[in-house]
This record gives C-alpha cells, structure tokens and sequence, in this order.
C-alpha cells in the first residue's frame, strides 16, 4: 500500500533521466527476503539494479575481503537456490541480474566492481551502492566495523562510490522494511561527496499488527553515544564464553564530527524514530570540524528536509517526504502532522508537496514501506537482539 502511494508520487522522477545504476547487496545471502524485495522496489523505481551478494550468511564479517579458493561450490547456497557443484560465482537461476560469489560482503562488493558489472552489466561504475536491509539493528562504531551490511558499504566508499546500509528491525510475523531510494534530479551530480557513506536502522514498523509504529521520522543521528561493546560472557557449566554487551565510554566519546547529534543507540532506543548516520572512511584524522556539512552545503544540505534534527519541534514520517533544493529545505515549514515526541511518534500524514512539484539540483529521499515476500523459505526469527551483524 505505502508502496504503490510513493510509487504514484514519485513516478515524474523515475525516468530514465535520472535512472541510476545501482548495486545492491547485504550480509545475509543473495536469497533472503529482505534483499530480494529492495531489488524489486529499486527497479520498479525505474533504476538499473544488480544484486551480488554472498552465497550464504556472511553476518559479522565487517570488512574483511575474504575470496573463496573452491572454483566450485562445495554446498548448496542458501536456501538450496544454487547446488553444490555449480560454479562459485553465478547468477540466479531466474534471474540475470541477481548474482551470488561465494565470499564475504567486502568480496562481494570488489568481484562486483571489477568482474561482474564490468563483464556482464551495461555499466562499470554503480552510481550508488545500498546494502541491506540486514535482519536486525547496526548501532553504534563496534558494529560499524563488525557488520559484513555496513563493511559493504565501506568498501564500495573506499572504492569512491557512494554507499548506503540499511539496518532493521522487524515485525515478529513478517519481514517489514523501509528503504530509501535516491534520485539524481539533475543528470551528472553526485549523490554524495567522495569518502562519505551512510548508515540508515529502521524501528520496529508494526502496520501488520498495530498503528504505534508505522512512519517513523528520519534523525540525523552519529554512531557514538549510547553505544554497545561487546565483552566475554564466561559460562561456567560449559566452560564457554558468549558476547555480553558494554557501554563503554572508551566507544562512545565524540572526538570527531558534530558532537551535539545525538548517538544512533539512544534514538533507536527511544521508541519510533529511524537513524541516519553519516560516515566517512577518513577516521584518522581527528578534528572539530563536522564534516557532514551545514543547511546550505555538503552531506546535510542533500538530506534536508526528510532527515531532521532530533531537536526539530515538528517531525515528519518518512513517508510521503519531499525533498527541496539544497539550502531552502527546512523540515518545520515544509510539512505538518508532527511530533517530537522522544518516546516514539504516531502514524502520520504528510501534507507536503507532490516530489514532482520540487525543482532544481537535489537528491530526493523517498522512503517506502514493503511487505516482504516469503520468497524463500526462511525463517524469521523471533528475538531480535542488538547483535544482529
Ligand atoms: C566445476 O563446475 C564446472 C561447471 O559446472 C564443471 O565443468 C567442473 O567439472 C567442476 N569442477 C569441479 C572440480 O567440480
Ligand atoms: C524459478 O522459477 C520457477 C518457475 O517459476 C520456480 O518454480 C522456482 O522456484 C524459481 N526458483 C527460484 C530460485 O526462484
Ligand atoms: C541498461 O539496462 C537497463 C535495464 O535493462 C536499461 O534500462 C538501460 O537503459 C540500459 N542502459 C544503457 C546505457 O544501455
Ligand atoms: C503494537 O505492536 C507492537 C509490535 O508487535 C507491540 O509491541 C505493541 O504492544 C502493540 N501495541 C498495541 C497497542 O497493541
Ligand atoms: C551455560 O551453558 C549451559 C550448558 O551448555 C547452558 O545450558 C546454559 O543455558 C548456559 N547459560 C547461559 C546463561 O547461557
Ligand atoms: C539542533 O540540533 C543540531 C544538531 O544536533 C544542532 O547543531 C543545533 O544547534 C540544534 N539547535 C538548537 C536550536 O538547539
Ligand atoms: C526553519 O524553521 C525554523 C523554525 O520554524 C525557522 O526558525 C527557520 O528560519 C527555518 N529555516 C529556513 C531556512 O526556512
Ligand atoms: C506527541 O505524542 C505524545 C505521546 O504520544 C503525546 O502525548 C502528545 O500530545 C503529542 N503531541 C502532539 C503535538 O501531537
Ligand atoms: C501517503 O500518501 C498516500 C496517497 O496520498 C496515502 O494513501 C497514504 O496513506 C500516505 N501514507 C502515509 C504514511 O502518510
Ligand atoms: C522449509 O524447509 C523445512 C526444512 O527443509 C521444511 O520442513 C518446511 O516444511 C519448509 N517450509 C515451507 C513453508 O516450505
Ligand atoms: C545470519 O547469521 C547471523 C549470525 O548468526 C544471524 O544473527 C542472522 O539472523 C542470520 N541471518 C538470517 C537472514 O538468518
């Protein structure tokens, strides 16, 4: 339903015009849901998509470009979809534009990048990469560098090319995700500057069951505060140790950026409310100066006026968002039906402008809601826990 509304809203922008090539991968399998339903949203947007993505669940693997050394498959994929036997890179059966490799994320991402887009896509260079949306949050630096979902995109940002990871929490009966689509409006501009990346977490969206959580606001969020660390659990009895969870101040002291944004943990935590974390791959060079830019400039500009401030008095759904040129957007003036409510917003309607009514230069963030496809025979787990790399 929130889908096929943004669809009619957004039709104007998916033109070939602004049709981007867009490499789509994840953490957790060429063949889950999740990644198989952001495929079909991203081409009925009109863009050019490729999936590539690991032949099975690489969840934790962070960064780490590990390629198989099996020419072969040695077991089924995921889901049975591919049979041991067949080569280690392939494509779906039913698909030519979905592929797997048998590597993590990172390898995904450069097996993508320098062989299949190359060899067997109409394009060399994504405009954009997203990666997701992962089954369960991503908050915080630790997971940053564990997440195999947010690996990908740092690898694609180090290769130059802007990235996006999505990282959700579900409904308990049915995979329910947002995503967010990025539309070049003006043919040539970058989506993102050089060395940036973002890391989006979803809420809970509960339309299948309840209203209490269905358009969430987008905040503009950083990954310290708040924030997990993992520590050694011993158990006594099998002589084991498990993860157990820190909140350390050695993670969450701000050195770098905007310290006044809030941490990504503590918005997620706060009820229904999704973060947007802005990353650069430049984290060495500590400095306090923020490098997302201001209102009128950089990162921030392009993302105004769908991702506020958590302090902004009249936060918007993302649903139904519009964008407005860099520099004019300004979540206050531009919508009605908020709440800034910091233990969760209601479902809200949004009385803005049509997208196709918005002119000039911009990046357009329309979020859409999808009920996800029991396309492959999966199982949703019922616990979500934050350690969902
Ligand atoms: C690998 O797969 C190819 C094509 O399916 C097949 O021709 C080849 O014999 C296989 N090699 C091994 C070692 O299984
Ligand atoms: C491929 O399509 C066939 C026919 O629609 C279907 O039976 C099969 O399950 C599909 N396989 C995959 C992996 O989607
Ligand atoms: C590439 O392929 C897509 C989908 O098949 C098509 O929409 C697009 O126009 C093609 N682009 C070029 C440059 O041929
Ligand atoms: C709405 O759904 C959420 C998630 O399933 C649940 O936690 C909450 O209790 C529900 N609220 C009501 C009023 O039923
Ligand atoms: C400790 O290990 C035992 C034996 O494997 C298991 O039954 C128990 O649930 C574990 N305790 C915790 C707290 O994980
Ligand atoms: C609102 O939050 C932003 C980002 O944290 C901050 O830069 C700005 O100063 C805040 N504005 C007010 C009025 O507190
Ligand atoms: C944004 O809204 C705030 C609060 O209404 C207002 O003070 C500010 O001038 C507005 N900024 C722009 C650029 O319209
Ligand atoms: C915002 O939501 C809170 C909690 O649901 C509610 O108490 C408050 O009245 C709402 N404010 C507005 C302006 O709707
Ligand atoms: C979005 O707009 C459509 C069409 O106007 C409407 O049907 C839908 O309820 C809206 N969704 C939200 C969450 O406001
Ligand atoms: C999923 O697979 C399991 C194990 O192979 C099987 O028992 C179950 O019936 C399957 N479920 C569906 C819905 O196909
Ligand atoms: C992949 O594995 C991780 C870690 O074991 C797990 O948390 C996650 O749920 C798995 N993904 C899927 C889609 O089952």
């Amino acid at each position: 339903m929130h889908f096929w509304s943004l669809m009619t809203a957004t039709a104007a922008l998916a033109s070939a015009a602004n049709s981007l090539n867009i490499l789509i991968t994840n953490d957790d399998g060429f063949g889950v849901s999740n990644i198989r339903e952001f495929y079909k949203v991203v081409k009925a947007f009109g863009h050019n998509a490729y999936i590539v993505a690991s032949t099975s669940n690489e969840s934790g693997t962070g960064g780490a470009v590990i390629f198989t050394t099996a020419k072969n498959l040695t077991a089924d994929s995921e889901f049975g979809i591919v049979k041991a036997g067949a080569p280690s890179v392939g494509t779906d059966p039913n698909d030519s534009h979905i592929w797997y490799y048998n590597g993590t994320p990172s390898a995904c991402v450069q097996v993508a990048l320098d062989y299949i887009l190359p060899d067997f896509a109409n394009f060399t260079t994504p405009d954009l990469v997203l990666s997701g949306p992962n089954f369960g949050w991503n908050l915080g630096p630790f997971l940053y560098t564990l997440s195999g979902t947010i690996g990908a995109t740092y690898t694609a940002v180090e290769r130059g090319i802007p990235a996006i990871a999505y990282s959700g929490g579900y409904a308990v009966q049915t995979p329910y995700f947002q995503q967010l689509i990025l539309n070049a409006a003006a043919t040539g501009s970058k989506l993102m500057p050089v060395g940036y990346g973002i890391s989006v977490n979803l809420p809970y969206i509960t339309s299948f069951t309840n209203s209490s959580c269905v358009n969430p606001p987008f905040i503009q969020t950083r990954m310290t505060g708040g924030a997990d660390v993992d520590g050694a659990a011993y158990n006594a009895t099998s002589g084991l140790f498990t993860f157990k969870n820190i909140v350390d101040a050695g993670l969450n002291t701000c050195i770098n950026g905007d310290c006044s944004l809030p941490g990504e943990t503590n918005i997620l935590n706060a009820g229904c409310q999704s973060s947007v974390s802005v990353f650069a791959v430049d984290y060495d060079a500590p400095t306090s100066v923020c490098g997302q830019g201001s209102a009128t400039s950089g990162l921030r500009a392009l993302l105004q006026p769908l991702v506020q401030y958590a302090n902004s008095t009249n936060l918007i759904g993302g649903l139904n968002g519009t964008s407005a040129a860099p520099g004019t957007g300004n979540a206050t003036t531009t919508t009605s039906g908020g709440n800034s409510s910091s233990t969760g917003t209601s479902p809200q309607a949004s009385t803005s402008a049509p997208v196709s009514s918005v002119a000039g230069p911009m990046v357009d963030f329309s979020w859409v809601a999808v009920a996800g496809e029991s396309y492959s025979n999966e199982t949703i787990k019922p616990s979500l826990g934050k350690h969902r790399y």
